[in-house]
């Protein structure tokens, strides 16, 4: 739709990569061998969420998380060629394509469009694919309210809108890209819009939810669910808003969206509470907590590897989106957490932790749910991460229009 002159530089391979495809080759081999290991311990009916206490953790195909893994395998089978991965994410395709249906979810990004949509990438095979993705589109727009200009997210709540939902926009314009109505392009834009307006502090941290007034717009409220209070910084909310907001650029061409991400960016590398090892907090506040926080006594240092992941992904697009010393240094900053995250304590040794790959991600203090433990995402934004530094080590743009 949109020729983006940085990316097309991307086609020759730039000369400041500073991980090596021997490297990059590894974490990728060893991703494949984990999660073999992971496929021995998912039920035929379900997918991997977590492994805790030595018990494996799965879900059903209405869980927010259930195209993570059929997306790693995708991924895993365009490294390594193995058909066996290819199979294995096709038969969970098969369980996860009633979710087309599913309105009672704004998650329908993350399960349809991680999972069908890179089968579409690889295969190419529009006949079979392409409708389950245009009636998932048509579901996900089903909760979008034009007086608030935002989809809603949760039940529950006014009309709650959480930052995460930003992720599930690509899923809106390539479905008007594949030939879909132009209305899923258009509210994805109009989202995007209203969550600048709305869910941005002055310092370029997110609110992790937003709520409306269905009936007005007005907001009703600026709240958090899974950070550590009001007006703090939820780790994995941010990354979500930095990855949306590149996406969003190389989406539309717009040049806001390149500029909120860069603020975003800015925030969030340059936050005084950001360990030398670039693996965030699990909140930007945490460390701060004051001693009447509930989350004071024992979670002041939780590192969220989830965040890690996904900003890894998020950060190496952003490089090909920019130039010079700014892209130079989002490169560095992406090598940066994939040394870190591909080593101990976050990368699990081979063969242990139920075949995820990474361990020490965080699902939610507030809910004490998944507090360090491995989770599906924290795996696919990595594998994400390595897959597109690999295009760049071989001179590929990472995304065609
Ligand atoms: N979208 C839910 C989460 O990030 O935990």
């Amino acid at each position: 739709m949109f020729s983006l002159a940085c990316q097309d530089q991307s086609k020759e391979q730039r000369d400041d990569l500073k991980l090596s495809a021997k490297f990059i080759d590894k974490q990728l081999d060893d991703a494949v061998s984990q999660i073999k290991i992971l496929a021995k311990n998912v039920p035929e009916d379900s997918l991997p969420r977590t492994f805790q206490g030595d018990a494996s953790i799965s879900s059903n195909t209405a869980w927010w998380t259930s195209g993570f893994y059929p997306g790693s395998l995708l991924y895993l089978y365009e490294h390594s060629g193995d058909e066996g991965l290819l199979t294995l994410a096709k038969s969970k395709l098969t369980i996860l394509e009633k979710e087309k249906h599913n309105k009672g979810t704004h998650d329908l990004g993350f399960m349809l469009y991680c999972s069908f949509g890179n089968t579409l990438r690889i295969t190419g095979d529009t006949a079979t694919y392409k409708d389950i993705l245009l009636t998932g589109a048509e579901s996900l727009i089903s909760r979008y309210n034009p007086t608030v200009k935002a989809i809603r997210s949760w039940e529950g709540w006014t009309y709650p809108v959480i930052i995460d939902n930003m992720m599930n926009l690509e899923f809106l314009t390539q479905a008007t890209k594949l030939g879909g109505d132009p209305k899923y392009y258009d509210i994805a834009v109009t989202h995007a819009n209203t969550t600048i307006k709305n869910h941005y502090r002055p310092d370029y941290s997110s609110y992790h939810v937003v709520d409306y007034n269905p009936e007005d717009g007005s907001i009703v409220g600026k709240k958090t669910a899974q950070g550590a209070f009001d007006e703090s910084a939820w780790a994995r909310g941010q990354a979500w808003g930095l990855y949306g907001y590149v996406m969003m650029y190389r989406e539309t061409g717009d040049q806001t969206y390149l500029d909120f991400a860069k603020n975003i960016a800015a925030f969030i590398l340059n936050h005084p509470n950001m360990p030398e090892d670039l693996v965030p907090y699990w909140d930007f506040n945490a460390p701060d907590l004051p001693d009447d926080s509930p989350y004071a006594a024992d979670y002041k240092t939780n590192r969220d590897v989830s965040t890690a992941s996904i900003l890894a992904s998020a950060l190496v697009e952003l490089s090909t989106l920019t130039d010079g010393e700014e892209s130079a240094n989002y490169l560095a900053k992406a090598e940066k957490m994939l040394q870190s995250l591909s080593a101990a304590p976050y990368k699990a040794d081979l063969g242990t932790n139920g075949g995820f790959i990474l361990q020490r991600s965080v699902g939610s203090i507030p809910h004490n749910s998944e507090i360090d433990v491995p989770l599906t995402y924290a795996d696919y934004y990595y594998i994400e991460a390595l897959m597109r530094y690999k295009l760049l080590l071989a001179g590929e743009p990472l995304h065609r229009q």
